[in-house]
């Protein structure tokens, strides 16, 4: 599980490395791109080190997790998709969430699609999940837009306890995606 790594059409999805550091730091100082994640604060370069250390352990211990995205013409970091525990929300645990978030100027190219499409099929053929999650803030009609094209259905509409904003979540299972497993 070590040198997991995904391709699509335009993308790579890999593990995480010591340059993304810093793009990644500049995503999370923009309060555009944090609007609609937790309470919408920016975070600080120490923070996005240390976010980045759990996402790298939790890859260790669960053998899933977050993959930084990379444009495959231009080698460059432009965020991350995967699949993590959102144990922010216990009514809906034990559960995998996906997500995703993309530095802003690579918005509106169909990538975060591309991706969680990838992670999608990842976790729902290749790791044998039951089921994949996930939850966005109402007004994050971004996310919401992605969820859909992802083929993902309602499952409920809820509070986030840890910053009191409402969020909805949504749920694909194994036994209702048609994608083909795939040998690596
Ligand atoms: C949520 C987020 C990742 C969505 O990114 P995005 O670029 O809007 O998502 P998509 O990949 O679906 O691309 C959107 C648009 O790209 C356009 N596009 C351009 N070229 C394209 C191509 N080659 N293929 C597909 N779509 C393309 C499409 O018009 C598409 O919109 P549509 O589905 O309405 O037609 C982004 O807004 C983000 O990072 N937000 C901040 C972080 C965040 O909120 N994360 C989620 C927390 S729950």
């Amino acid at each position: 599980m070590t040198s997991i790594s995904l391709k699509t059409e335009r993308l790579l999805l890999r593990r995480w490395r010591a340059e993304d550091v810093e793009p990644f730091a500049a995503m999370c100082a923009d309060p555009k791109v944090m609007q609609f994640i937790g309470s919408g604060a920016t975070r600080s370069l120490e923070q996005t080190e240390k976010s980045i250390e759990v996402f790298e352990r939790q890859w260790e211990e669960k053998g899933f997790g977050l993959f930084a995205i990379e444009v495959l013409d231009e080698s460059a970091f432009i965020g991350f998709t995967g699949l993590s525990e959102p144990s922010f929300l216990p009514e809906i645990m034990p559960a995998v969430e996906i997500g995703w978030r993309l530095s802003r100027e690579h918005w509106g190219q169909g990538y975060a699609t591309e991706a969680a499409r990838e992670a999608l099929e990842f976790g729902l053929k290749d790791l044998d999940l039951p089921d994949i999650v996930s939850i966005f803030q109402i007004e994050n009609e971004a996310s919401r837009n992605v969820i859909v094209k992802l083929g993902m259905h309602f499952d409920r509409r809820t509070n986030d306890p840890t910053c009191d904003r409402v969020v909805e979540v949504y749920r694909k299972s194994a036994e209702h995606h048609e994608g083909k497993a795939k040998t690596r």
